[in-house]
């Protein structure tokens, strides 16, 4: 991992912010500013008061004293609602920018990022970034501020005393840099365990029904615990090897602190010093302890900020998806060529589509079938370029897909696909997903022509009935029907049916086939489906295999020549 580099990206997310970061900047500076002079009044006092009588009213102490930490409680404050003001900008920003990095992405990236990462990184990672570096950034800037005004001071009382306890600084630095290493080597794994055990989470909030039918709930404990174990350990290690960086930098410092006591002494007692110039060094060089500490307290948080932000940096660059076409089709007449189209998926052994040609007119109904596998989906993504052929040509309405923007492409299709996927939120919002004002009246319709309007309408709240988790709510049947819905509200000059109908009963199926033929002719409309009667109607049906057509023809045509769909057939009905 390289942590510069994500440093990099997270200081150009702050960069847009710098006044804010400035002004907080000063309010830090400012109240460091009033540090030193509780020392500098103890000197006064001193030297002063004690052998020389007081030159001011006594009442003036304690309003000093106390005035002084009211001007450095509000510097500090406004410094600190300034950086927390910045940094929560630059989390908006940074969720931003991955949120769209996610809606972008090439679809490759859903095959290795399961949602609880994705929920990760772009919800808990940004904040624990910027709040980490936030919180040391207030560290460095309060304390670092404050230790150059100390040794301001202290080179102003004393400077040989001042320059002699600097010789512990290489030493100083080489602990530090040692402690760091490690903690970057810690925090790394730690990460990663957490990405695993995430991932557990992730499954088990999904597949929750597998896991309980297996009774695997003692496996997914074993399972959980293991990793929850081995993050514990990192964790554990993380926070040692950060513990460790005070009691070692006090340790050196304390070589300093004993060198510039027994030399000021020694100084003292040659009358070089005044008793006051020792007692107000001294607590000054105290003083400077706690900040000096603190900074070497900065590198945890900032290393394991840097590592998290890595995590960010790698969606961030995400492939995205290639949108290089730059036509457009107004008006869509859904016809659709394949053209000796070649597409095999990343590490597949074989092309899921080998060579495949299609040809569907406008207005055209025509269906798909083969056996499991055959690459008839790969045939509906192909289309809405999820997936990229590496040979051959698919062409839209004539113009070749690729020439086309992508959002142009895609809104000419309406699409059912196999796995059904439904929003948080209402069936009505459901159903007129995305499309802005929702238009009650043909959600209504397109619910009665889905054949879900009857279920519906026993709701308490009607349309307006909560669905639940992606339709939890929701028997598989009625997620069909709402996710046909769904695309019948969609005006596409294009209707993709992915064994949409698979888990209808006859009645159901039935009015969705009487819906679809509603359709015909006013659309382009491609069936795909295991259960042949579905399909029979079709005006041309093409039978798949190895991600080729075999055979294309109407139902009684291809029953003619009886060949591979005739023996499918033949199968079904004999079953
Ligand atoms: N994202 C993917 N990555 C790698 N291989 C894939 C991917 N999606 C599908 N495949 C493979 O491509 C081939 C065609 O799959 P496809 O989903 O198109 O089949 P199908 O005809 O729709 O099958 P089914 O009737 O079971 O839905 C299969 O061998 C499958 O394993
Ligand atoms: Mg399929």
């Amino acid at each position: 991992m390289n942590l510069r580099e994500s440093g990099r990206v997270l200081a150009a997310y702050a960069k847009p912010r710098w006044r804010m970061l400035s002004l907080s900047i000063l309010f830090f500076v400012l109240g460091s500013a009033v540090e030193p002079l509780l020392p500098a009044l103890f000197k006064k006092l001193l030297d002063s008061g004690f052998q020389e009588g007081l030159k001011y009213p006594i009442w003036v102490v304690p309003l000093i004293i106390i005035g002084m930490f009211v001007v450095r409680g509000g510097f500090n404050f406004s410094g600190a609602y300034m950086l927390n003001s910045a940094s929560s900008l630059v989390v908006l920003d940074l969720r931003r920018d991955l949120m769209k990095a996610v809606l972008r992405a090439d679809a490759k990236l859903f095959t290795h990022m399961s949602p609880g990462i994705a929920v990760t990184r772009i919800i808990n990672d940004p904040q624990f970034a910027a709040g980490a570096v936030g919180g040391a950034l207030t560290t460095l800037l309060r304390d670092a501020t404050t230790l150059l005004f100390l040794m301001g001071y202290l080179v102003y009382l004393n400077w040989q005393l001042t320059l002699v306890s600097m010789v512990t600084a290489p030493l100083l630095a080489f602990a530090v840099r040692t402690i760091q290493k490690r903690l970057k080597h810690v925090g790394e794994a730690s990460y990663l365990s957490h990405q695993r055990l995430v991932n557990i989470v992730d499954d088990n909030a999904r597949a929750w029904r597998v896991v309980r039918t297996f009774d695997a709930m003692d496996f997914e404990s074993q399972r959980f615990e293991a990793e929850a174990t081995v993050q514990r350990r990192m964790q554990l290690k993380h926070a040692a090897a950060a513990a460790l960086a005070t009691p070692t930098t006090q340790l050196v410092a304390s070589i300093g602190v004993a060198i510039i006591v027994t030399l000021a002494l020694w100084q003292a007692s040659h009358g070089a010093a005044t008793v006051g110039e020792f007692v107000s060094f001294i607590t000054a060089l105290l003083m400077a302890m706690s900040p000096m500490r603190h900074l070497t307290d900065v590198y945890q948080p900032i290393t394991q900020a840097m590592i998290v932000m890595q995590g960010c940096r790698d969606l961030i660059d995400a492939p995205k998806e290639p949108d290089l076409g730059t036509r457009e089709i107004a008006t869509c007449r859904g016809e659709i060529e394949f053209d000796r189209v070649l597409l095999t998926y990343e590490g597949a052994p074989r092309p899921a589509l080998d060579g495949l040609d299609l040809h569907i007119r406008p207005g055209e109904t025509v269906a798909l079938v083969g056996a499991s596998g055959a690459g008839k989906t790969t045939v509906v993504s192909a289309l809405l370029r999820f997936a990229v052929p590496e040979g051959g040509e698919i062409r839209l309405d004539g113009v070749p897909i690729n020439d086309l923007k992508l959002a142009n492409l895609r809104r000419h299709f309406a699409v059912v696909s196999q796995d059904i996927v439904l929003f948080d939120g209402s069936i009505a919002q459901n159903v007129a997903y995305a499309s802005g004002e929702v238009d009650r009246a043909k959600v209504e319709s397109c619910l009665r022509a889905a054949n879900l309007m009857a279920h519906v309408q026993t709701l308490p709240e009607g349309i307006d009935t909560p669905i639940g988790t992606n339709g939890s709510k929701f028997s598989g049947g009625q997620r069909q029907r709402l996710a046909i819905a769904r695309a019948l509200y969609r005006d596409a000059a294009v209707w993709i049916f992915d064994e949409a109908t698979s888990a209808l009963d006859s009645e159901s199926e039935a009015v969705v086939q009487r819906s679809i033929e509603d359709m015909r002719h006013t659309k382009t409309l491609i069936l795909i489906a295991h259960r042949l009667s579905t399909v029979r109607n079709a005006d041309r049906i093409y039978a798949m295999s190895d991600g080729r057509v075999v055979e294309s023809g109407s139902h009684e045509e291809l029953l003619e020549s009886g060949g591979v769909y005739a023996s499918m057939v033949r199968l079904q009905s004999a079953g």
